[in-house]
């Protein structure tokens, strides 16, 4: 089996982005660590305060927000970073070559009920020419990611990562602290009998939406002619997980139920990072509008609908769409 670094300079990996990565990992181990010990680490509770989401955040939300923060901007690889957890992006090294977007703790529900949860980061370069303090550094589409992961803190701690060149999982080794290769080019298989909804949202669902749900649950009597099964972790890492692992389709579409909020998931933190690994992958990773990596962001907390999986029940799901 072979260590994170080896194996990323096997792939050409620049070393400062290299350096980068496990900066963000040394992190996660932190994370990994408190996650296990459960209420022995005293982190597990609520806070009363809200984040920038508006959203009630938990005590693991601030801490892993906090850890991320200060390994990254006290490192000098970043000139910025942005955070779901954070009001404005932050500045870090002026002459820092990436900017670092991140989810802390993705899945806060599932904290005080010993389910997954994960961390979720996105690295880009950063223009030059622009202050470190200037938003407009994460107003990039996601096909300009250089790297892009989670860690899943599971019953193992795994990381899903890529640089571009495949989708390749790492365990962490808890009995020495390292991240290890365990499985090499993960593919997501082009058909599935599996999906990933939130259903208790079916009335505010846009009819195509409903629609392709609809006729996926007449199963083998529907015109789908077999079975599907479902599931919803309540965590985007579970779930990107499972499809990285056995395929899969999961959709948070938009809605009507807050006319605020049409859609939940976060373009920066969440539907970016995770569409860089699925098409890596082979997967598809969209809106009902197109790709989600070609979207030009407009604000750094953007919001955005996702539809991504399997290529063939995605490519079903957007012919409800236009109709074909
Ligand atoms: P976060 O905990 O970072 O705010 O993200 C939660 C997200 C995502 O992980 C998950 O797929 C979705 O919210 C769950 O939404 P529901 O509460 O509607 O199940
Ligand atoms: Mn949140
Ligand atoms: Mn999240
Ligand atoms: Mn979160």
């Amino acid at each position: 089996m072979q260590r994170l670094a080896p194996a990323l300079r096997q792939d050409n990996v620049p070393l400062d982005l290299i350096s980068l990565i496990k900066t963000i990992l040394a992190a996660t181990k932190e994370i990994s660590f408190r996650v296990g010990q459960g209420h022995l680490s005293e982190v597990m509770g609520s806070t009363l305060d809200e984040n920038i989401q508006g959203e009630v955040q938990k005590q693991l939300d601030v801490v892993a927000n906090q850890l991320l923060k200060d390994i990254l901007l006290e490192s000098g690889f970043v000139k910025a970073i942005s955070s779901e957890e954070e009001d404005t992006s932050v500045a870090g090294n002026i002459n820092g070559k990436y900017i670092v977007s991140f989810d802390p703790l993705d899945g806060s529900s599932n904290i005080e009920i010993n389910s997954l949860i994960g961390t979720i980061f996105s690295i880009m370069e950063a223009p030059e020419g622009m202050d470190a303090s200037d938003p407009d550094l994460f107003k990039q589409p996601g096909h300009k990611q250089v790297c892009a992961g989670y860690v899943l803190y599971g019953p193992s701690t795994t990381l899903a990562m890529t640089t571009g060149q495949g989708t390749h999982f790492y365990t962490l080794d808890k009995t020495h602290g390292s991240y290890m290769l365990t499985e090499r080019n993960i593919q997501v298989p082009k058909e599935t009998s599996e999906f990933a909804i939130n259903m208790s949202n079916h009335r505010f669902w846009q009819a195509p939406m409903a629609a392709y749900i609809d006729d996926l649950l007449r199963g083998k009597e529907g015109p789908r002619g077999r079975n599907f099964n479902m599931r919803w972790n309540g965590a985007m890492v579970g779930d990107v997980h499972r499809i990285l692992t056995r395929g899969g389709f999961f959709s948070y579409p938009v809605d009507n139920k807050d006319p605020a909020k049409p859609a939940k998931l976060r373009l920066m933190y969440e539907a970016n990072p995770m569409s860089f690994l699925i098409e890596q992958a082979g997967g598809l990773s969209v809106t009902s509008q197109g790709r989600i990596m070609d979207i030009e962001p407009e604000d750094i907390h953007q919001r955005v609908e996702v539809i991504l999986g399997s290529s063939d029940e995605v490519e079903q799901c957007l012919s409800y769409y236009s109709g074909n």
